[in-house]
């Protein structure tokens, strides 16, 4: 491995850092890649982190463990914070000397424009992207670090349970019908492409904000119908609904991300998440 980058991805048994590791040997062959598994590394294990990154002396970090969901964000924000802030920021600080990227979310808006460019200003609605933010100013202090805000993730997780596409299958297979909103719109994306996008991105030496997302302003009902086309589970089982009629926390109607500022620097195109399922709808089941 002599002359490779050694580089640490964290959250490696989750949906996005699983693609990195994944397609590192296609996209990152300089990089010697260490993915980090919650049982390999617990990130809130702040001594313990510190004598890993020493030890090891990655050269760069791509940061994808978080809490990731927002409704288990909701129910315990204190671990929201020490998960998605606080492990972040001693992270960050670890990594002052070399490029750090940290994923956020499309959700820091509050969804009332769409089309989110990196210099709109956030308002997030809930905890988890509160944490976000939050993490996101942390790590923006310094100057050689990447905030990647991407969007619904589509594929297959090694849990079975962290990709939207999951999630649908599996409250499916629970009997449950789902109720999806017509007015409530995302840019989805295929892991495989975010991971690819931030290979290329790292190789850039880029800094700063970029938006990651599909090319694609659908809203949750057309992405339901969409995907039924490929996953004959589905069919049936979608409803239509709208943010009119509901009455929980509150949620977002358009987060939908430009992503045109990381584009010009791709040498291939963000994929229309309905254009990317004609050849690739194998590979979320
Ligand atoms: N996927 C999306 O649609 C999406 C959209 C917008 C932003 N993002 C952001 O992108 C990043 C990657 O998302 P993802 O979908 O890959 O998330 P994910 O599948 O939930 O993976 C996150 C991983 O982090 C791990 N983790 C949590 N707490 C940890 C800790 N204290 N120490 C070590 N590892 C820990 C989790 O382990 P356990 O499995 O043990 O919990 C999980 O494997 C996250 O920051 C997420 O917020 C994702």
């Amino acid at each position: 491995m002599a002359g490779k980058v050694k580089v640490w991805v964290t959250g490696a048994g989750g949906l996005i850092g699983n693609q990195l590791v994944q397609l590192a040997p296609r996209f990152a062959s300089d990089y010697e890649v260490v993915g980090l598994t919650r049982r390999e590394l617990d990130l809130t294990d702040f001594a313990e982190v510190k004598r890993l990154f020493n030890q090891q002396e990655p050269q760069l970090v791509i940061h994808c463990a978080a809490m990731s969901k927002s409704p288990a964000c909701q129910a315990q924000p204190k671990l929201a914070q020490l998960t998605n802030v606080e492990a972040t920021w001693h992270l960050a600080g670890l990594a002052s000397e070399i490029p750090f990227v940290f994923f956020s979310t499309d959700l820091i808006f509050d969804g009332r424009k769409g089309n989110y460019v990196e210099t709109d200003e956030p308002n997030p609605l809930s905890i988890y992207a509160e944490t976000k933010l939050t993490a996101e100013k942390a790590v923006l202090k310094n100057p050689k670090h990447i905030v990647v805000r991407t969007s619904l993730n589509a594929g297959k997780s090694e849990s079975g349970d962290r990709a939207f596409n999951e999630e649908m299958i599996n409250s499916v297979r629970n009997g449950k019908t789902l109720q999806l909103f017509v007015d409530e719109y995302r840019s989805p994306i295929p892991a495989e492409v975010t991971a690819q996008a931030v290979w290329e991105l790292v190789q850039q030496n880029a800094s700063g904000i970029f938006h990651l997302a599909g090319a694609e302003r659908l809203s949750r009902f057309e992405i339901g119908e969409v995907l039924e086309k490929y996953l004959p589970e589905l069919n049936g089982k979608i409803v239509a609904g709208s943010l009119r009629d509901y009455h929980g926390a509150p949620r977002p109607p358009d987060t939908s991300l430009n992503c045109a500022k990381l584009q010009e620097l791709l040498p291939f195109p963000l994929p229309a998440f309905s254009e990317w399922l004609k050849g690739n709808a194998s590979k979320l089941v």
